[in-house]
Parts: structure tokens; sequence; C-alpha cells
């Protein structure tokens, strides 16, 4: 008998194509929209395979719905926050998840996200927009620039290392804090050091978030990171929000105490604090960093393999291990 493979999220149709190739039939929620929490529980009952995407919540809840059968959850990201690992883990559930195909797709973003909040883009285009009335002028709406600033990166992974990068073509300098070293090939090609959190915060003029989210990561950046902080500095989190207070992030921006910030994950998605709403000093985008078609097909696509392995009682191609 096939394995019953529920997708709990509209996937592109080529993470699909993978699963009927395979000579499995899906059962897949068809709506862009997250499904709500009472259909996730009816949808997953009886499934084997989950393929899930970061917008569901996979705890013990779901994981009784679905039946002592369930043996994996495939998740559509490269983060797995929304996955209870332990849980997963206690009852010998295999979890993925999608890492490297995103990688680049988020370093843009990040990137955008460096320019667009130094050079003040987005409040310069509500002007615009706003038919708000302004002229040329060798004082008006000036920006800070990035050359030779240091761009602080914190989680030197995959994703961090393009963001630095692309920096360095943008003429920054680097410094990153990890828990471990990044290996001496990378430290080279970058020119980077290794520092702890509090240095980096203190030397940094943008400090861009990379790692993971979990009970240790857990406003990782809070007040009294923003108090190292120089008030000429911007943070960028492209990771996850539940990383950065968002309250201390308001308080920091209000007291004058950061420069400002640009943001693609919100601590409490979708919602979007209303402090950092109503601020021209912050940049605010809609958890964008894989939003390319070509990026999340090629997540859907991995996902799907990953899924169909286990169907099958092979081995997942990006176990979280
Ligand atoms: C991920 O894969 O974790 C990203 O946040 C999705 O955009």
């Amino acid at each position: 008998m096939t394995s019953r493979v529920v997708v709990t999220g509209k996937i592109p149709q080529a993470g699909l194509d993978v699963l009927v190739d395979a000579g499995i039939t899906a059962q897949a929620w068809t709506n862009d929209v997250p499904i709500s929490r009472t259909e996730l529980l009816k949808m997953v009952s009886g499934a084997d395979v989950l393929v899930t995407l970061l917008t569901e919540k996979i705890d013990a809840e779901v994981l009784n719905a679905a039946g002592a059968q369930l043996k994996a959850v495939c998740n559509v990201a490269v983060g797995y926050n929304n996955i209870d690992l332990a849980e997963c883990s206690r009852r010998g559930i295999k979890v993925t998840n999608t890492p490297g195909v995103l990688t680049e797709a988020t370093a843009d973003i990040a990137m955008a996200l460096i320019l667009m909040v130094t050079r003040r883009l987005a409040e310069g285009e509500r002007v615009i927009r706003g038919q708000t009335p302004w002229h040329w002028g060798m004082h008006y709406m000036l920006g800070a620039g990035i050359q030779q600033r240091r761009l602080g990166i914190i989680g030197m992974g995959a994703i961090g290392a393009a963001t630095a990068r692309r920096a360095r073509a943008f003429g920054m300098t680097i410094a990153y804090t990890n828990r471990s070293m990044a290996g001496v090939a990378l430290e080279r090609e970058l020119e980077m050091e290794r520092m702890s959190l509090d240095d980096l915060l203190a030397t940094s003029d943008v400090v861009s978030v990379h790692c993971p989210s979990n009970e240790s990561t857990f406003h990782l950046i809070g007040a009294p990171q923003f108090a190292r902080m120089k008030p000429t500095a911007y943070l960028i989190n492209t990771a996850r929000g539940p990383i950065v207070d968002e309250n201390a992030l308001v308080a920091a921006l209000e007291s004058g105490e950061i420069a400002g910030a640009g943001l693609d994950v919100f601590e409490h998605e979708p919602v979007v604090h209303s402090g950092l709403v109503r601020r021209d000093d912050v940049v605010l985008i809609p958890h964008l960093g894989s939003a390319t078609l070509e990026t999340r097909s090629a997540m859907a696509i991995l996902a799907a393999n990953n899924a169909v392995a286990l169907a099958y009682g092979g081995e997942p191609l990006t176990p979280v291990s």
C-alpha cells in the first residue's frame, strides 16, 4: 500500500509533480491563504508523511491528530521553528527542511534591505506616491553611505555568507559571530573576523541576523543588545521574527539608540508591531526572502523529494539534524 502524503499548504506545481511522478496521490491544500488550525487537524488525519509550510505549527496536537503511523514532516522552508522537533524526535518522526535552494534569493533581500534603509528608499517612495511636495536640495533626504562600513553578521551559515559576499561588492567590510568558526577559506575569502556578539554589536554599522530561531536565540537581540549598538547603526532581519524583541526594537528606535531597521520577518507574523509601522526609519516587507517562482519551486521540489524518499522507506536528502 502506498503511503498517504498530505500537503498542508499550497505549493508550486513542480513539487506536486514530483509526488505524482513517484506514484503518490497526495492530498493537498489548494488555497494560498494558510490552512486554519481546525482544517489542519482534520486534514492530517491518517497521514504517513506531511509536507508543511512555515505557517503551520506542527506540535503534539497535530502529531496526535495525524496518528501513530506518521513517520515524517517535510517542511518547505529552511527554517523549522514551526515544528516541535523534540516532540517529533520523541515519537521517531523524521523532519526535513530545504537548505541551499533559497540562499541567494534570501541574501538578495538582506542586501536590498540594507540599501533601502540606509538610503531611505521606502521613505522616498512614500513621498512620491503620497504626492508630498519636494524639491532637490543638497541636504534633502540624506542617507548613510555603506562603503568602508562594517556589516556584522549574526550566524555565518550559507545565507549569512551570501549576504556578506554581496555587501563586500558594495564596499563593506565584514565581521561575524557564530557558535563555531566559519572556516579558514571563508574567513579569507570574505576577509572577515569572528568576534563575540557584544563586540560585533558595538562595532558594526549594519547588523544582519542570519541565525536559526530556537529557544537559545529567542530575543537574542533585545534591550541590552540595542544599548550596545552605535546610534548610527541599522538592524536587518531576514531570519525569523522572534530572534528580535520587537518591543525593545521600537524603544531603541524611539530613543535614538539605533538609526533604523530593515525587516522581512516579524515576531508575531502576519501582525506587525504598530510602533514599527508608524516609523519612517524602518523598512518593512512581508517575509519575501525566498519569494521568487524559481526559488519557491526549488523549495517545493526538494521538500517533495524528501517526502518521496521517506514515503518509500528511504533516506531523505536534507534531514534536520
Ligand atoms: C525559510 O525557508 O525559512 C524562509 O523563511 C522562507 O522564505
